[in-house]
């Protein structure tokens, strides 16, 4: 863990402490999660130790879809955190051509993310970017994704903010494009803080409003307080049309 804490420390804490002095939220309305807890996201990444979800890894979800090759192209990881599931994926050697874009609105986060990034071997082709950008308003990228990833980030939203993400996320992703959404589920025992249904996936991504989901699946999400089988959760696969 001391390890882990000394990332923090030395994580170019300048980066963030410009934007977040003056105003925590940069500018953009807080989100539900910020207005609940009273604290900007940034807050969870400024402790000593790390962040409740982040368990210092890829997710093993995130690793078992990279293994059965479903990141191909353009990919965004949206609310990335501290790094761990986009550099996976962009350590894959296989497809040609996969580039993967972390955004999150943590700036702290971001920084971490950046130095992971500097620090993994060079010679395996690591094509990754992190920059601070809310997930509400994806379209100010001005950028298209064939692959997007969102592990911890859509179970944070509330009703009306699931309606405006399926709307940015629609606006970045390529039609045939693949969005991956991996969240805690409402099939217990032990469920994580946020526990979704099924239902709820449905309805914040369906035909109306650019989507379809192919399959809802159960599976697993790790975090700092489950023991190591994690929570319950749901890995949905979602086609843009
Ligand atoms: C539960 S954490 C998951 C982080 C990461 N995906 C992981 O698996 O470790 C949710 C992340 O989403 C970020 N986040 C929350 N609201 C966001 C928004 N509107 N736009 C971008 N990122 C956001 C948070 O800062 C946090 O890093």
């Amino acid at each position: 863990m001391s390890g882990k804490t000394g990332y923090r420390e030395g994580a170019e804490m300048s980066e963030r402490s410009e934007t977040l002095a003056d105003d925590p939220f940069a500018g953009r309305h807080p989100t539900s999660h910020e207005r609940m807890s009273g604290l900007p996201w940034d807050a969870s990444y400024r402790h000593d130790e790390p962040a409740p979800w982040d368990i210092g890894h890829p997710q093993p979800a995130v690793v078992r879809l990279a293994s059965e090759g479903r990141f191909a192209g353009a990919v965004l990881d949206a609310g990335c955190g501290t790094g761990e599931n986009a550099l996976h994926i962009a350590t894959l050697r296989v497809p040609e051509g996969l580039s993967v874009l972390g955004v999150d609105v943590a700036e702290t986060a971001l920084a971490i993310a950046r130095q992971r990034a500097r620090e993994r071997p060079k010679d395996r082709g690591i094509q990754v970017e992190f920059v601070a950008a809310d997930a509400l308003q994806l379209q100010r990228l001005g950028r298209t994704f064939k692959t997007v990833l969102d592990c911890g980030l859509f179970h944070s939203f509330d009703g009306d903010e699931r309606t405006q993400y399926a709307a940015s996320l629609a606006s970045v992703t390529e039609h045939e494009g693949t969005l991956y959404v991996l969240c805690f589920s409402d099939h217990g025992p032990d469920t994580g803080p946020h526990p979704v249904g099924q239902e709820e996936l449905r309805a914040a991504f369906n035909p109306r409003n650019g989507w379809n989901v192919a399959a809802i699946e159960p599976d697993r999400l790790q975090t700092r307080f489950h023991d190591e089988h994690g929570a319950p959760a749901w890995c949905a696969t979602i086609k843009r049309l």
